[in-house]
C-alpha cells in the first residue's frame, strides 16, 4: 500500500521511521516532510491544509492511506473532506473527524463533553464578549492562580496561568477584546489550578476499541530543571516511573473508558489518535487538555518501544478491527532529548549546518530530525526545535547519557539542549 503521512516535525519522522519498517507499506510520502523523513521515503511539497492539492495527490498516486501528524488538518477536518467526496472515501484517514478533533480544537467542547461523561477534569466555566462582565466579577473571586485558556487552536500558546487577580483580568481583557489570540480567544475557559505531576497518555481508537500506547512524560519548559519559557517540548521519557498499575488502572477506568464510550454515545466518529494530558493530584488522574494527535516529543519515545506493525495498526484502526491486536512493548526505557536551535522558543537562525549525523551508528539510538532541511548535500536547520534523539537504556540515566553523547557528536550553531530529562526520577 502507498501512505501519505502529514506533517514536517520531529513526531512524523518518528511515524515514518516506523511505518517504512513495515512490509505491507510499499511506498511512503510525506506532505511536507523534513530531510529526516527523505531518508524514509519522498517529501511532496504540499500544505498539510491544501485538501484540494491532498486529495488530487491521493488520486494520481494511488494511495491506500492518510495519516495525520497534526492537530491543524483534523480540526479542520480533513476526515470529513475524505469521506463526503465519492472520489477518495474509498481512503482511510488515520485520525478523528471534525466533531471529534474538537476534543482538542475546542476546550470548552472538551469541557463541557468530560462534565456529560463524569470525567475527571478541573472546575470551569466558560466566557465570552457575552458575558465578559460576569467573567471579570468571576475572576475577582476566584481563588489564584487561575487558569486562562483561548477556546481554539493558539498553536500551543493559549493557556496562561496567573498568578494574581490584576494580571487574570489584563490577560482576560486581551484574550477576549483585543483578540491576543485571534478568533480562538474570542471564547474563554477559565480553569481552577490543579497541582500535581503531569504525563501524557495515548489510545488508537476504532471508535469502538482501543489499545494504549506506552504512556510518556514529557519536559516543556527551555532551561533545565524546569525553567524558563514554555517550548513546543525539549524531551520526554517512555515509560514514566510513577504510571505504575495502579494509576493507570484508574486512568483507565475514569478517563479512557468514558472518553471512548462518550465519543460513541454521542455518535462521533473517531478513528485515531487520542493524546490526554493526565495530570497527577493526590494519588488521583484528572484530564488536563486532551489532543486529537500524537504528542511531539513524545511520539520519539513511544514509537521506537513498540513492536507492532504499525501499518496493521492503522488497517485495524480504519477496519474497526482493533480488539483483535494486541500490543506489544520494549520493556527498556526510552529518553528523548530535543536539540534546539539557540534563542528559542524566541527568534533564532535558520540554515545552519548540522554537523556529524552521518558519523551516528547506534543499534539503540536514533536521531529523528524536526526543524530540519536537506540542501543539496548538506542537512540544515529550519525550525526551532532541530533534533530529538532517543536512546534505550536499562536504566533512565543509561539512555540519558546515550542521547548525550550523540549531541556530543552531532552538533550545529547555538544548539541548546537539555540535560536533566528524567531528572526527578534519578
Ligand atoms: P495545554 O495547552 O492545555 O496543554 O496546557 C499547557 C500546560 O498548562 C499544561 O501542560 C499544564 O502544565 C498547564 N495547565 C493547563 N491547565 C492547567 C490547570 N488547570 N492547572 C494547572 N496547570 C494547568
Ligand atoms: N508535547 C505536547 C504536545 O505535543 O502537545
Amino acid at each position: 500500500m502507498n501512505i501519505l503521512l502529514l506533517g514536517s516535525g520531529g513526531r512524523e519522522h518518528a511515524f515514518a521511521w516506523k511505518l517504512t519498517q513495515s512490509s505491507r507499506c510499499t511506498r511512503l510520502f510525506i506532505a511536507p516532510g523534513n530531510a529526516g523523513t527523505s531518508l524514509c521515503g519522498t517529501n511532496v511539497d504540499l500544505a498539510v491544509t491544501d485538501f484540494d492539492g491532498i486529495k488530487q495527490f491521493c488520486v494520481e498516486h494511488n494511495i491506500g492511506m492518510v495519516v495525520v501528524g497534526p492537530e491543524e488538518p483534523l480540526v479542520k477536518g480533513i476526515y470529513d473532506y475524505f469521506k463526503n467526496d465519492p472520489a477518495i472515501r474509498h481512503i482511510p484517514v488515520i485520525g478523528p473527524s471534525k466533531a471529534g478533533a474538537n476534543l482538542e480544537g475546542s476546550k470548552a467542547f472538551a469541557k463541557a463533553f468530560m462534565q456529560r461523561h463524569g470525567i475527571p477534569s478541573a472546575a470551569y466555566k466558560e466566557f465570552d464578549a457575552g458575558n465578559y462582565e460576569e467573567g471579570i466579577s468571576y475572576l475577582q473571586l476566584h481563588a489564584t492562580p487561575i487558569v486562562l485558556k483561548a477556546d481554539g487552536l493558539a498553536a500551543g500558546k493559549g493557556v496562561i496561568i496567573c498568578q494574581n487577580h490584576v494580571e487574570a483580568m489584563a490577560e482576560f481583557e486581551l484574550m477576549i477584546q483585543q483578540a491576543k489570540f485571534g478568533d480562538a480567544s474570542k471564547k474563554v475557559v477559565v480553569e481552577d489550578f490543579l497541582s500535581g505531576i503531569e504525563l501524557s497518555v495515548f489510545v488508537l481508537t476504532d471508535g469502538e476499541n482501543y489499545v494504549l500506547l506506552p504512556e510518556a512524560k514529557d519536559y516543556k519548559r527551555i532551561d533545565e530543571g524546569d525553567k524558563g519559557l514554555n517550548t513546543g517540548g525539549m524531551g520526554a521519557i517512555s515509560p514514566v516511573p510513577f504510571a505504575d498499575e495502579t494509576f493507570m488502572q484508574k486512568v483507565i477506568s475514569t478517563i479512557i473508558d468514558p472518553t471512548i464510550s462518550g465519543l460513541k454515545k454521542e455518535q462521533i466518529e473517531y478513528a485515531g489518535f487520542i493524546f490526554f494530558g493526565i495530570i497527577k493530584v493526590n494519588d488521583e488522574p484528572c484530564v488536563i487538555e486532551y489532543n486529537c494527535r500524537m504528542g511531539d516529543p513524545e511520539t520519539e519515545a513511544v514509537l521506537p518501544r513498540l513492536k507492532n506493525d504499525l501499518v496493521a495498526l492503522f488497517e485495524a484502526t480504519a477496519g474497526k478491527r482493533l480488539h483483535e491486536i494486541k500490543l506489544e512493548t520494549d520493556s527498556r526505557q526510552t529518553v528523548t532529548i530535543v536539540a534546539v536551535s539557540g534563542g528559542y522558543p524566541g527568534e533564532y537562525e535558520k540554515g545552519l549546518l548540522i554537523d556529524g549525523l552521518d558519523l551516528v551508528q547506534e543499534d539503540d539510538a536514533i536521531v529523528f530530525h524536526a526543524g530540519t532541511l536537506q540542501e543539496d548535500d548538506k542537512t540544515v536547520t529550519n525550525g526551532g526545535r532541530v533534533l530529538a534523539v532517543t536512546s534505550f537504556g536499562n536504566t533512565l540515566q543509561k539512555a540519558v547519557e546515550k542521547s548525550k553523547a550523540i549531541l556530543d557528536i552531532v552538533q550545529f550553531d547555538g544548539m541548546h539542549f537539555r540535560s536533566d530529562i528524567g531528572y526527578e526520577f534519578y
